[in-house]
């Protein structure tokens, strides 16, 4: 009879568990009753099932007063009262007290939260909106939760004058961003750290008009519709990807500073993104901490420059700390600085010099005691002096470098430990690549200075294909020897990059100049495959007049030079009257192979990839190499294309190469190729590097119209060049006046209309800028180089 009993009740329990819990489950709270952490059923639930509001538990014991999303898979939270502190499970309990209160109280009954309440309440409900309101005896609200976001905005919540976003969340408690309103009442992310504040979004750089904002609204208002559009009164405007539909969606201010617009996939109760204010999160302020630096690899993440330390490895927001002391000059002690390509340091200018050279932007940063490093940026040409590095960001195209301040004496030390300087941190501490940040010592000035520089810069750039190559064929080779042993005969590899060859050598490696792959005006070039396995392209020059350490010592300048878009000059030889120059092998062979050959169709996008690559190697030799080189021959034989199409330029520094000891001062003249030099060239003014910008003009054409622009037929009356003269001034004519089908037809028919028009014109417009018969008329590569960018 007692065993039935207890076979009946158990039946009956669990019959009546699920009733309870589900009765449990209304949408609001009477006044006098209370919710108890204890009970997982203690909830409040929306009539529509969306959100729920109550005990959140953290862990089995840890429990956050709650409202957040029933159907999401992780259960995400809307708003939370107490994140920062957490109640525990036994005997914790929420309660709405009949003078309109509602008090939460930890197991021990300590006030962990409370709403004061200025009438008397009915109840708490909890909308289908997520809203959690207090309502009196006439229906009007006493309180909401919408007031007082934490860090998410639902549909139909406002961002206000009073409430804003803050980052933090449960596993984050210490992220410093938040979205309000600031001072001139725009809509604003700031990063607003314990001693640091900084506006970051809209773009710190600009005035609100150019971010397309009205400041001084005094509205103060803001919110996500429930189709997926935000407007505030600020002007601030945007919508989710899938805008439209109505999704469940949380605008979220997440703790890594980027505010982001999710929507739920109802199928798997996944979020996924609709819209975020960064797509390059190393623009958000703050993210590295001081002295950090963000950097795309292409994960994001954060290092620490030469000469500095993480402070705190578990959280890369605490930025680096340096591990000497910079002491002012007085104690002697001398300084140097470390180049940090591509890289800027938002803030903190001790003093802004608009064009000036590298050399006395240093100067002024030694000079000063303050000055911890400085920013120099070749376009457009500034010198930014720092008081201190925050907002650090590694940013490939970017036109500067940053150089940081470092004893001489922590240098010298370091070289010893060169892997202090070159491990690369990322946030999630997880190890990646590793690559060496180049120094630069105090004495070394001069002339050799600036190649040093340039070779620095470049060095950085394809030190990782190196590396890469060097797994490679060390895994090729060895395929057996530990992958630490692989990595540091890559790195052998790389301080191996530059050789001097013994004729000998060459002849074996190009089988007695068996494989010619092709002949230019400075001699041939044959294909051979050295000693290690490597493939090159081996070019014999003739009528070279220099002696043999001049020639090589010219050689090993541009042997230094590294660009992705530019060929790489792995040797020299030089004995006797051999003068041999060795090359990196580029598989696809040369532009105009394809362009007038036979080699194959190149598709729209390779050609306008082929436009930029090109313009970034020009703009790299004539710019961050400090106005060295001219290549005073640039045409598509020139550009060489690898096997992805990237093109590289061969043959740069070839005319200085020529031109030394030069008596013939009509030198300048036979240089180049009909039909792409510059008019200039004609008369005797001395040759800048505006002749290449003249002649990548030409190139450009030819790239949209995959016709030699150079062999035009022109009246036989006509002097040279004016059929080409004709041709860009009605291609100016045309873009003007919008004539599409005119600018259609332009275009190279064998693309079959496959073309972007919007990139078309835009090449077209930069072929017309380069080909301006005044040369001052004609953009710089760097300028060249923006218009892409900025069009990207
Ligand atoms: C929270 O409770 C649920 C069930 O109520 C359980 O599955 C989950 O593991 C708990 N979470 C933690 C962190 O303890
Ligand atoms: C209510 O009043 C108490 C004491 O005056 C204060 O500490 C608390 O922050 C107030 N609560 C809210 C939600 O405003
Ligand atoms: C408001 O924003 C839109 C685009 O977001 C822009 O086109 C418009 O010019 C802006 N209005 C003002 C007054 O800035
Ligand atoms: C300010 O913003 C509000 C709300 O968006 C808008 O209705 C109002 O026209 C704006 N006022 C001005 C002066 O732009
Ligand atoms: C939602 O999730 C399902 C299952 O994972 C997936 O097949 C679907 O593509 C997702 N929908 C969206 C819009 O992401
Ligand atoms: C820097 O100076 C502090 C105090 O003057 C000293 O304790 C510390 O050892 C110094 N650090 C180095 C790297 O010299
Ligand atoms: C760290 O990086 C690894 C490698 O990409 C990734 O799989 C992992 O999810 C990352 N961890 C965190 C916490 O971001």
């Amino acid at each position: 009879m007692a065993s039935s009993l207890l076979i009946l009740n158990l039946i009956f329990s669990s019959f009546l568990a699920p009733i309870s819990a589900v009765a449990g489950l209304a949408n609001y709270l009477h006044k006098g009753s209370s919710l108890s952490a204890k009970h997982a059923s203690d909830a409040l639930q929306s009539t529509d099932g969306t959100f729920s509001f109550g005990f959140y538990n953290l862990s089995s014991t840890a429990f956050t007063l709650s409202i957040w999303f029933t159907n999401s898979a992780d259960k995400t939270i809307a708003w939370s009262a107490n994140q920062d502190r957490p109640v525990h499970r036994d005997g914790s309990k929420v309660m709405l007290n009949k003078d309109g209160s509602m008090v939460l109280t930890d197991y021990d009954g300590t006030v962990v939260w409370q709403i004061n309440s200025s009438a008397e309440a009915v109840h708490a409900e909890l909308m289908d909106s997520g809203n959690l309101v207090i309502k009196d005896q006439g229906r009007s609200i006493l309180w909401q939760s919408f007031d007082h976001p934490t860090n998410t905005l639902l549909p139909m919540q406002p961002v206000t004058a009073t409430a804003k976003l803050v980052s933090t969340d449960l596993s984050h408690p210490t992220s410093y961003y938040t979205l309000r309103f600031d001072d001139r009442y725009v809509l604003s992310l700031a990063y607003d750290g314990p001693d640091i504040f900084n506006l970051y979004w809209p773009n710190p750089d600009q005035s609100s008009w150019t971010n397309y904002r009205i400041s001084y609204n005094r509205s103060r208002s803001g919110a996500l519709d429930k189709l997926g559009k935000f407007m505030a009164s600020d002007n601030t405007t945007f919508y989710a990807s899938d805008w439209g539909l109505e999704i469940k969606r949380r605008l979220t201010l997440d703790y890594d500073g980027n505010l982001r617009l999710y929507s739920l996939n109802e199928s798997d109760g996944s979020w996924y993104n609709s819209w975020m204010a960064f797509s390059q999160p190393c623009e958000i302020h703050g993210l590295c901490g001081w002295n950090g630096i963000c950097a795309y690899t292409p994960r994001i993440g954060c290092s620490c420059p030469p000469g500095y330390v993480v402070s705190d490895p578990s959280d890369w927001s605490r930025g680096c700390k340096p591990v000497f002391n910079l002491t002012c000059s007085n104690d002697g002690q001398k300084m140097s600085f470390v180049r940090i390509p591509q890289t800027d340091f938002w803030g903190f200018d001790l003093n802004y010099v608009m064009s000036t050279s590298l050399h006395s932007c240093r100067a002024m940063c030694l000079a000063s005691c303050s000055c911890v490093a400085f920013v120099y940026k070749v376009y457009p040409n500034g010198c930014f002096l720092k008081s201190d590095l925050f907002n650090g960001k590694t940013v490939p195209g970017y036109l500067g470098a940053a150089y940081i301040k470092v004893p001489q004496s922590y240098l010298s030390r370091s070289r010893a430990h060169a892997s202090e300087l070159s491990n690369r941190h990322v946030c999630n501490a997880s190890k990646s690549q590793t690559f060496n940040y180049a120094t630069q010592s105090n004495k070394e000035m001069g002339t050799m200075w600036y190649y040093y520089y340039c070779f620095l810069a470049a060095f950085f750039l394809v030190e990782l294909c190196f590396i890469a190559f060097g797994w490679w064929f060390m895994a090729k080779t060895h395929s057996a020897r530990s992958a630490v042993w692989a990595a540091e005969e890559g790195y052998r590899v790389v301080t191996d990059h530059f050789r001097r060859f013994t004729y000998k050598e060459l002849r074996r490696a190009t089988r007695n100049f068996k494989y010619e792959l092709g002949r230019g005006r400075y001699g041939s070039v044959y294909k051979g495959i050295l000693d290690d396995n490597r493939i090159v392209a081996i070019k014999k020059l003739k009528d070279v007049k220099q002696g043999e350490a001049e020639f090589q010592t010219e050689v090993s300048v541009i042997g230094s030079i590294y660009h992705m878009n530019l060929v790489r000059v792995m040797g020299v030889c030089s004995e006797g009257s051999h003068r041999l120059l060795v090359y990196e092998y580029v598989e696809n062979g040369s532009l105009a192979m394809f362009l007038f050959g036979s080699k194959g169709l190149l598709q729209w996008q390779q050609r306008y990839k082929i436009a930029v690559g090109v313009a970034k190697g020009l703009a790299y030799l004539h710019h961050e190499c400090m106005d060295w080189i001219i290549h005073c021959d640039v045409k598509p034989e020139n550009i060489l294309l690898d096997q992805d199409f990237e093109p590289k330029i061969s043959d740069f520094g070839f005319a200085k190469l020529l031109q030394r000891n030069q008596t013939d001062p009509n030198m300048s003249k036979i240089r180049g190729t009909r039909g792409y030099i510059a008019p200039e060239w004609v008369s005797s003014v001395p040759v800048t590097e505006k002749v290449d910008v003249y002649s990548y003009g030409v190139v450009l054409l030819e790239l949209v119209m995959g016709l030699r622009v150079s062999e035009l037929p022109a009246n036989a009356s006509a002097d040279e060049g004016a059929a080409l003269r004709q041709l860009v001034w009605t291609v100016t004519e045309k873009i003007k006046t919008g004539d599409q089908p005119w600018i259609d037809g332009v275009v190279d028919p064998r693309l079959n209309g496959n073309f972007v028009l919007s990139e078309v014109l835009l090449v077209l417009e930069i072929a017309v800028l380069c080909l301006e018969k005044v040369r001052n008329q004609r953009p710089n590569m760097n300028h060249v180089l923006q218009k892409f960018l900025s069009y990207e």
